[in-house]
């Protein structure tokens, strides 16, 4: 039997899946807004209208991700590497002071393709990761091009020629060549 891979091989492994980019803001308990990078999200659900996404255990941001709190995630656009790149560092203050939503709002970033507002439900473990699942209140959606990450970089979506749509949540009875 191999042996299991190490941290490298796996993040190269895990790399060389294309996701889009996400930015997941809440607020923690005290009123400090936060916002994480994040393109471990994924759709869970259609009825009921779920989410996931894994949050590194040690994470400054778990606590406004606790059950029943508010989030947002924000699809980011082509243009948006740089907020992706902020919101990847840990600790600082990634918020402009002032911007402190009401309540226990969850803080709204502009630009994003689409946003989707929910509350979270639950937390499950995920090794190092947790995995926290979201349900989905609004969706509202904005215009541009997805901003793609893939083995590290970020880039563009280039559909095929003569590219089909397909509806991924149907099952696929059709030819396709
Ligand atoms: C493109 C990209 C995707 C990322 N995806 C995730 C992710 O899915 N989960 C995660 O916990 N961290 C992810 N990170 C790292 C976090 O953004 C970063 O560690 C975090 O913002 C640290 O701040 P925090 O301690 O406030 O959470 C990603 C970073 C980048 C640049």
């Amino acid at each position: 039997m191999n042996a299991p891979p190490g941290p490298r091989a796996l993040r190269d492994a895990f790399g060389t899946f294309a996701t889009g980019v996400t930015i997941i803001t809440g607020t923690k308990p005290g009123g400090e807004p936060a916002g994480v990078t994040v393109n471990s999200f994924t759709s869970v659900s259609l009825a009921p209208p779920q989410l996931l996404w894994c949050l590194q255990q040690d994470s400054t941001s778990m606590d406004a991700f606790a059950p029943h709190r508010a989030f947002a995630v924000h699809v980011l656009a082509q243009g948006q590497e740089a907020l992706a790149m902020h919101f990847a560092r840990r600790a600082t203050v990634k918020f402009p002071h002032g911007a402190n939503p009401a309540g226990d709002a969850a803080p709204l970033i502009d630009g994003a393709l689409c946003r989707l507002d929910g509350t979270v439900e639950a937390q499950h473990a995920g090794g190092d990761h947790v995995i926290i699942v979201g349900r989905v209140s609004a969706v509202t959606f904005g215009t541009g091009d997805p901003l793609v990450f893939q083995a590290g970089v970020f880039g563009r979506f280039a559909p095929l020629p003569r590219a089909r749509h397909v509806e991924a949540w149907e099952t696929f009875e059709g030819d396709w060549f």
